[in-house]
């Protein structure tokens, strides 16, 4: 029976491998690697866990990547053709590289769990096709225990819950309840209401190039746009997340 491996890789430090992760990367035969036009340096990364820990018979198969309608109206509707179309190109990979009883490798950041179309396209796999394959998945540090890690911060007051969220939903969501913000483009957080409201900001976690700010919104988020854009401008491009919270008393 073929085995498709669903490999969480950690937030960018290359520590982050579980010792889970390193044995089901050793065990690949061919990796399937959606090219998402993923920033050089992170492609970079993720070719070095390769060459490290995968088996040195695997394979290497570069899955192109469909390309998403950003400006249809219907955000939902866009990015369910887009992971359609995104498994479609990934089933004719694993027919045309997978041979019977091989295992099958999907790297992805962090963990597969968040904020990732990765599961979903596996089921829309086996939906068109049932048992086509065993599916395996591997956790993985996410950018949001990065993030906590680095400023030795529990996420949530005692007892209390947390949310997670995305930059386009912020303004909706925010309501004093400790919230943990990912793929936040536009610095969403410069349109919250800044009394009573610390921030704790990440970019680049686990990296060598990490930046962290922390601080009452008020004081700081200037300062985080400005290092935020500059590191951007340096780099040619961000990974950042941030955790908003009423200050602990
Ligand atoms: C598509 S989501 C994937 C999240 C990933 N699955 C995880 O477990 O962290 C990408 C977002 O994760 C956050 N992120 C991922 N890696 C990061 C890092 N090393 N430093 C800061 N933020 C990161 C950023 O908010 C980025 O926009």
């Amino acid at each position: 029976m073929r085995r498709l491996l669903v490999i969480g890789i950690g937030a960018g430090d290359p520590d982050h491998l579980t010792l889970q992760a390193v044995a089901a990367m050793g065990s690949v035969d061919v990796f399937f690697l959606l090219d998402k036009g993923t920033a050089p340096a992170l492609a970079a990364h993720r070719d070095r866990l390769i060459a490290t820990h995968g088996s040195g018979s695997h394979r290497v198969a570069v899955v192109v990547d469909a390309e998403r309608d950003r400006d249809a109206d219907a955000y939902q509707a866009a990015v369910q053709r887009w992971h359609a179309d995104r498994a479609d190109r990934l089933a004719d990979a694993i027919d045309a590289e997978l041979g019977p009883d091989a295992v099958g490798g999907l790297l992805v950041w962090g963990d597969p769990m968040l904020y990732d179309s990765t599961l979903r396209i596996v089921d829309q796999l086996l939906a068109r096709s049932p048992g086509a394959f065993e599916v395996e998945v591997v956790p993985g540090i996410t950018s949001v225990q990065a993030l906590a890690a680095a400023h030795h911060v529990p996420l949530h007051d005692v007892g209390a819950p947390v949310h997670l969220t995305t930059g386009r939903r912020l303004a909706d969501d925010w309501d004093g309840t400790s919230t943990v913000v990912l793929l936040d483009g536009q610095q969403a957080f410069t349109a919250v209401e800044p009394t009573d409201v610390e921030i704790l900001w990440g970019a680049y976690l686990g990296t060598p190039d990490q930046l962290l700010v922390r601080g009452p919104l008020a004081e700081v988020a200037d300062r985080i746009t400005t290092e935020r854009a500059a590191a951007r401008q340096r780099h040619g491009w961000i990974m950042d997340t941030y955790l908003l919270r009423r200050p602990p008393r």
